[in-house]
């Protein structure tokens, strides 16, 4: 049976396309979970996306992961900086971790240069657009 990997995208990356174009691109959201599906069937993984503007959306999705994904990419949006609730969530699943960012936070104001996500991630892309999704799956799927 083919391996599953759930993807959740956070607060305010249902707007992408008309957010910040200057940092974050004019791809959609729309847009990047079609390269997502593309990429995962290219690798005969299953994908289930999803996307929530709500800290405890995340955290129920993250907690219904177990036993039904195998692997969870995430892009915590704003949360990446202060919740230690999704965290904790990611922690007690145990699944492997991916944390994706579309800017490089590393060049950008200093609060978002902290990711309590990344602690619990098997890695972290950041600063390649789409791409960064694409390749997360890539790497996602040698761990499993
Ligand atoms: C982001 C970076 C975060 O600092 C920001 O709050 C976001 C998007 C990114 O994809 O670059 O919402 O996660």
């Amino acid at each position: 049976m083919a391996k599953s990997v759930l993807v959740l995208n956070g607060p305010n990356l249902n707007m992408l396309g008309l957010r910040e174009p200057q940092i974050y691109g004019t791809d959609t959201l729309a847009h990047i979970e079609a390269l997502v599906a593309e990429e995962a069937e290219r690798l005969g993984l299953a994908v289930e996306c999803r996307q929530s503007n709500h800290e405890g959306q995340l955290i129920d999705w993250i907690q219904q992961a177990h036993g039904e994904h195998h692997g969870i990419i995430i892009n915590p949006g704003a949360y990446s900086h202060t919740s230690l609730a999704i965290h904790d969530a990611l922690k007690a699943v145990g699944l492997p971790v991916l944390e994706v960012h579309l800017s490089n936070i590393f060049k950008r104001e200093a609060f978002r240069h902290h990711s309590y996500v990344s602690l619990v991630a098997v890695g972290v892309i950041c600063g390649l657009g789409a791409t960064g999704y694409r390749l997360a799956l890539q790497a996602l799927n040698e761990k499993l």
